[in-house]
């Protein structure tokens, strides 16, 4: 290419990767597949090494993706450190052959005999641990390379990063790093995005995205629920003591650091290819997402000689592989309403194995996806795993297209009732403009308030449908004019089951504003965007009278939370529901903060599981009031597991191997002085 065509493709290609980068690191919601990403990063480089003059220090090709937030969007909600040792990236290839020209160099800059530890490369956030004096001290995220984000608050609640560290017989340095990978397990990850997907907010693109978004949420405790994980792979510090990689990584094990135990030793290029051949396939049965094998220099010394680029060590090298795929029959589409009108067609196909799961349903989108596509039902088609639920349709093999294969048609009106859909701004979505009518829509709605996170009213979506039939509920205000002679009228309904179901209305009276706010239905708002709104405004009223300007001033609201706020109290019908259900007794205010009873348990973290005499929540609160800390796992800093009815497994476990006392509900109240021990003998003989 020609100098000046060359230089518009590299302004073209740099601002084009910049945009993928902060899409990617900061959004954690990626425009591009890994695979687009490389490509286009490696055409950069191509032109940059043919015009060496082109280069410029800012351009991608010099400096690692960027995970800070940068101009207006950053908030400092994070305080950042410098980082001690540059923490750089990793040169990729996903071809074999490139690997070998790696080997060669490194023989050439070595010219001794050296070997090469492979390892997986896990998909997840990059991370590095400062240990003192056997203490974690401080976690950064990557940042730009040079400085990072200080996520400490927020690793502790990681359940396989120790706090303290185990003695071995190697003793630790006073002060180290280890750097690793954060990462969320494919079920952590599934489990995630069906809620999000239930709470309409948008779900993770990959378990990658899901776990960086996780590490930077701003409610630390919210971190332990997420399920995340940590492996470590990279010591660094002065006077190590050890020689190899390999030594380094036994090493940390020992001092109860999570290292992978699936790394090997390979003496040469026929060894290393033998273990990517092998991972290629077996990583589709681990229970985490790899990209990849690190090929490194095994010997420190030798990795010192060879030293670093600005951007990745010349030490090791990541050899990548493309996301995984299945190839299989599409047998019909269904074509669903969802809760806001959104009609999504859905592909059912036949039976197939990917990444670990039978794959039965793939998501098409839109109609758009479908014509790209050129799909047609009886065609072969690619799926894979990608944000949502249910994997996605990536690509139909036209070679193995029969002549009877039958061109779909993205109906014009609702499946469910019949209006005419309408297209979105983005003229990508249909949806069906029958908000306040159509049956699935409406039901959604209602099945929604009811929902567990909402107003936790034990009711099924049969109840809900039967309700819905009868015309006794049309809209969420009216459960709450229900009678037990309504009840009674349903198929089935007994006395106790409408006792039952009238009880459980009447207890989420006292469900706190944030749920309830939650519980609305409002587009986009979720879990979270709830509880941050709640919050910021304190009552309904304040929220009913925002702006979108007020709104934007809100952790987590965007402009499109904020539209969809701002729209949704100013329809009439919205606040006249609110307006009854106000009426009715439920909360739109935020309780006045928790009254203090004690310190009895100040300083002491208490994990609680399985089932009390009171909600979780309320004891959650009981351990507050008393000045206790309530965690969602369990460490060597837990005091207590405060163990209910039916407690789970794992924790009794976790807590009998670290020592950490198990606890019942009535020792508890006895430690906080409600109970007295004496008086638990005056008792039990009268029960007799
Ligand atoms: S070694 C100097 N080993 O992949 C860089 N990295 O795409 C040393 N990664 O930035 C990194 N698994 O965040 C190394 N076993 C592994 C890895 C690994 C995942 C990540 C790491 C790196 C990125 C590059």
């Amino acid at each position: 290419m020609e100098k000046t065509q060359a230089n518009i493709r590299i302004e073209e290609l740099r601002s084009i990767i910049n945009e993928a980068n902060r899409r990617y690191y900061v959004e954690n919601a990626p425009v591009l597949s890994d695979y687009e990403f490389d490509m286009l990063l490696k055409e950069l480089e191509a032109l940059e090494k043919e015009y060496p003059e082109l280069i410029t220090p800012d351009s991608p090709t010099q400096k690692v993706g960027s995970d800070l937030k940068q101009g207006k969007e950053l908030k400092k909600e994070f305080e950042q450190f410098p980082h001690r040792y540059p923490m750089l990236s990793l040169g990729n290839t996903y071809d074999i052959s490139e690997v070998q020209a790696f080997v060669d160099r490194a023989e050439k800059g070595i010219g001794n005999a050296f070997t090469f530890s492979c390892e997986l490369k896990f998909d997840g956030t990059a991370i590095c641990l400062t240990y003192k004096n056997g203490k974690l001290f401080r976690a950064l995220t990557r940042g730009d390379g040079t400085v990072g984000d200080d996520v400490t608050r927020n690793v502790k609640h990681i359940s396989n990063i120790p706090q303290t560290l185990t003695p071995s017989s190697t003793p630790w340095p006073e002060e180290f790093e280890i750097r690793g990978e954060i990462y969320m397990p494919w079920a952590a990850f599934d489990r995630l995005n069906i809620e999000r997907e239930k709470d309409e907010e948008q779900p993770f693109a990959n378990p990658r995205n899901a776990a960086s978004g996780s590490l930077k949420l701003i409610d630390s405790t919210q971190v332990a629920n997420r399920g995340l994980e940590c492996t470590l792979y990279h010591v660094l510090g002065e006077n190590l003591p050890f020689t190899t990689h390999q030594e380094a990584l036994k090493t940390a094990a020992s001092w109860g650091l999570p290292v992978s135990d699936m790394s090997k030793v390979c003496r040469n290029i026929e060894e290393v290819e033998e273990f990517i051949t092998h991972w290629d396939t077996e990583r589709k049965t681990l229970p985490y997402a790899t990209d990849g094998i690190v090929i490194k220099v095994n010997e420190l010394p030798y990795q010192d000689e060879l030293g670093y680029t600005a951007k990745f060590p010349r030490w090791a090298v990541a050899y990548k592989f493309k996301a995984e795929q299945a190839l299989t029959k599409l047998l019909s589409i269904d074509y669903q309403v969802g809760r806001t009108g959104a009609v999504t067609p859905v592909a059912n196909l036949e039976p197939v194995q990917l990444s670990g799961t039978i794959v039965k349903r793939a998501s098409l989108h839109n109609a758009d996806q479908m014509q790209n596509l050129d799909i047609h039902i009886g065609d072969y088609v690619y799926v894979e795993k990608g944000g949502e639920i249910i994997p996605k349709i990536t690509g139909v093999e036209l070679s193995q297209r029969t002549a009877d294969v039958i061109l779909p048609h993205f109906p014009e009106t609702c499946p469910d009732c019949g209006t005419p859909l309408v297209k979105d701004e983005s003229e990508a979505k249909a949806f069906c403009p029958n908000q306040d009518g159509c049956p699935t829509q409406i039901q959604a709605k209602l099945v929604h308030f009811l929902s567990r996170k909402a107003m936790n009213v034990i009711a099924g979506d049969a109840t809900v449908e039967q309700l819905y039939n009868k015309a006794l509920v049309w809209n969420i205000a009216d459960f709450y004019e229900l009678t037990k002679e309504h009840l009674l009228t349903l198929d089935g309904w007994k006395e106790k089951s409408a006792e039952r179901f009238l009880s459980s209305l009447q207890e989420s009276r006292k469900v706190p504003f944030e749920r309830v706010l939650f519980a609305l239905g409002i587009r986009y708002v979720g879990e979270t965007t709830a509880k941050s709104v709640a919050k910021h405004f304190v009552n309904i009223d304040a929220i009913s009278a925002a702006t979108i300007e007020d709104l934007l001033n809100v952790d987590d609201v965007g402009q499109v939370i904020a539209e969809s706020i701002y729209a949704y109290f100013k329809e009439e019908a919205n606040l006249e529901i609110i307006g009854r259900l106000k009426a009715a007794g439920l909360k739109f205010e935020m309780d006045a903060p928790a009254q203090k009873l004690s310190a009895t348990l100040e300083g002491k973290t208490i994990v609680i599981s399985g089932n009390f005499s009171i909600s979780r929540d309320d004891m959650k609160a009981l351990i507050v009031a008393h000045g206790g800390k309530n965690s969602g796992s369990i460490s060597g800093k837990t005091a207590y597991l405060l163990a209910g009815e039916k407690p789970g497994p794992e924790k009794i476990k976790k807590a009998e191997t670290l020592g950490v006392s198990i606890i019942s509900e009535h020792d508890f109240r006895e430690l906080i002085g409600e109970v007295k021990p004496e008086a638990i003998d005056e008792i039990e003989p009268s029960l007799f």
